[in-house]
C-alpha cells in the first residue's frame, strides 16, 4: 500500500512536469543559420514560383555548396483562416500549396522557412498565430515546414516570453523538427530569456540597405549597417551555439557597394549573426555572388567554437574586432567607417589577443601565425613582421591567423 501510494506520488509528479520538461528542438542550429529570405528584396510580393526559382538558383549559383540551407517565405503568404481556425495559403499566390512547394524545396536537398506573428495580425496584417498557435503548429509540420520566422506586431497586452514560449511548446507538440527564430526586435532583452526558447532573437529593428544611415518611417526606423553593429554593444555573451543574436537579414546585392557589401558580410559572419542573404538570387552579380559564396568568411561565422567577435580598438574610425577560433586560431576584422581609404600598421607585438569570454589568448608577436586575407585568398605573410596595408573607405581587412597556413 506504502509502495502504491509512493508509485502514484511519482506518476502524478511525472505528469504534471511534462509540460515544464518540453523544450526546443536542440541542436538546429549549432552554428548560425545559413538560408535566404524573401522580405529585404519583395516585401509582400511572395508566390510559389519566385519561392521555386530561389530554391533552383541557390543551388545552381553555388550558395547551397557554400553551406545555404534555409529557403524561408516572409510575410504576406497566407490567405484566410478556415471555419475551423486552421490558416491556409494565399490561393493566386501558391495555387499548388505549401506542401508540394515543401516537396519542392527537400527534393533540392534544402530546407524549407515560413513567417508567423506572435500577436493577432502579422507586421503585414495577414492573421497572426495569436490563439492559434497549435493548430498553426499542426498546419506547418503537415505541410513539411523546418523554420519558423515569429514576428511581435500586434502584441498589445502580451508578454514576450510567454507568447514565444507558447509557440515553443506548440512546435514541440507538432513533432516536427522547425529551427525557431525570434523576431521581437530585442524590445524585451531575449537574449536574457530566449536561450532555451529558441535558436536565435533579432537583437534590433530592421534593416535598411544602407552603410550608415538611419530611415524614418515616421512612427518607426530602419538602420544602415554600421547602426546595428552598434547596438549589439554588451551583448557577445549571451550568445553561443544553438542561440545566435540575430542582426536581421543580409542586405548584400541590394545597392550598397561592393565595399560595403563587404564590409556588411564580413561583420555579420564576426558576429556569428545568421547569414540570411536577402536579395534576389535569380539576377545576382558576380561581385554579390562571389561576396555571398566566399567560403573562409562563412567559416569565420560557422566556426565551431561559436564565439562572437569582440571590438578589440578602434581610433579615427578604424576598428579592429578580434574573433576566437578553434583549434587556436583567430579571426582579425579591419573595419574603415570613413568614406576615404586609410593607411593602417600592426605591430604584432602590441597587438592583444585575449578574449575573457572563452578564456582564450595569444602573443602574436612572440608566437608566429601565419596571416591570410580572406577577401583575396592570399597569404599577407606572418604575424612575426609589422603588416602595413590600406583599406579602402567603407571596407573591411579580415585576417585568419593560423598556426599553420589554411586553405580555406
Ligand atoms: C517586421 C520584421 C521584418 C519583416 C516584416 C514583415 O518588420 O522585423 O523582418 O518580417 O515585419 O512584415
Amino acid at each position: 500500500m506504502k509502495t502504491m501510494l509512493y508509485l502514484g506520488v511519482v506518476l502524478a509528479g511525472a505528469l504534471s512536469a511534462t509540460p515544464a520538461a518540453a523544450q526546443k528542438f536542440d541542436g538546429l542550429a549549432k552554428t548560425p543559420q545559413l538560408g535566404w529570405n524573401s522580405w529585404n528584396k519583395f516585401g509582400c510580393n511572395v508566390s510559389e514560383q519566385m519561392i521555386r526559382e530561389t530554391a533552383d538558383a541557390m543551388v545552381s549559383s553555388g550558395m547551397q555548396a557554400a553551406g545555404y540551407q534555409y529557403v524561408n517565405i516572409d510575410d504576406c503568404w497566407h490567405g484566410d483562416r478556415d471555419e475551423r481556425g486552421f490558416i491556409t495559403a494565399n490561393q493566386e499566390r501558391f495555387p499548388y500549396g505549401m506542401k508540394a512547394l515543401a516537396d519542392y524545396v527537400h527534393s533540392k536537398g534544402l530546407k524549407l522557412g515560413i513567417y508567423s506573428d506572435a500577436g493577432w495580425k502579422t507586421c503585414g496584417g495577414r492573421p497572426g498565430s495569436r490563439g492559434h498557435e497549435y493548430q498553426d503548429a499542426l498546419t506547418y509540420a503537415q505541410w513539411g515546414i523546418d523554420y519558423l520566422k515569429y514576428d511581435w506586431c500586434e502584441t498589445n497586452g502580451l508578454k514576450a516570453e510567454g507568447a514565444y514560449l507558447t509557440m515553443r511548446e506548440a512546435l514541440r507538440k507538432a513533432g516536427r523538427p522547425v529551427l525557431f527564430s525570434l523576431c521581437e526586435w530585442g524590445d524585451n532583452q531575449p537574449w536574457t530569456w530566449a536561450k532555451d526558447v529558441g535558436h536565435s532573437w533579432r537583437t534590433t529593428g530592421d534593416i535598411h540597405p544602407c552603410f550608415d544611415c538611419i530611415e524614418d518611417h515616421g512612427t518607426w526606423k530602419s538602420w544602415g549597417v554600421t547602426y546595428i553593429l552598434d547596438k549589439q554593444d554588451g551583448l557577445r555573451k549571451f550568445a553561443g551555439p544553438d542561440h545566435w543574436n540575430d542582426m536581421d537579414m543580409l542586405e548584400v546585392g541590394n545597392g550598397m557597394s561592393e565595399s560595403e557589401d563587404r564590409a556588411h558580410f564580413s561583420i555579420w559572419a564576426m558576429m556569428n549573426s545568421p547569414l540570411i542573404a536577402g536579395n534576389d538570387l535569380r539576377n545576382m552579380s558576380k561581385q554579390t555572388i562571389a561576396i555571398l559564396t566566399n567560403k573562409s568568411v562563412i567559416a569565420l561565422n560557422q566556426d565551431p567554437l561559436g564565439v562572437q567577435a569582440y571590438r578589440q580598438s578602434g581610433a579615427d574610425g578604424v576598428e579592429y574586432w578580434v574573433k576566437p577560433l578553434a583549434e587556436g586560431d583567430w579571426a582579425v576584422m579591419v573595419l574603415n567607417r570613413n568614406k576615404t581609404a586609410r593607411a593602417i600598421t600592426v605591430d604584432w607585438k602590441t597587438f592583444t589577443l585575449q578574449d575573457d569570454l572563452s578564456g582564450t589568448v595569444a602573443a602574436p608577436g612572440v608566437t608566429r601565425f601565419e596571416l591570410r586575407n580572406l577577401w583575396n585568398g592570399q597569404f599577407s605573410g606572418n604575424t612575426l613582421k609589422v603588416l602595413q596595408a590600406t583599406v579602402p573607405g567603407h571596407d573591411v581587412l579580415v585576417l585568419r591567423l593560423s598556426r599553420k597556413p589554411r586553405f580555406t
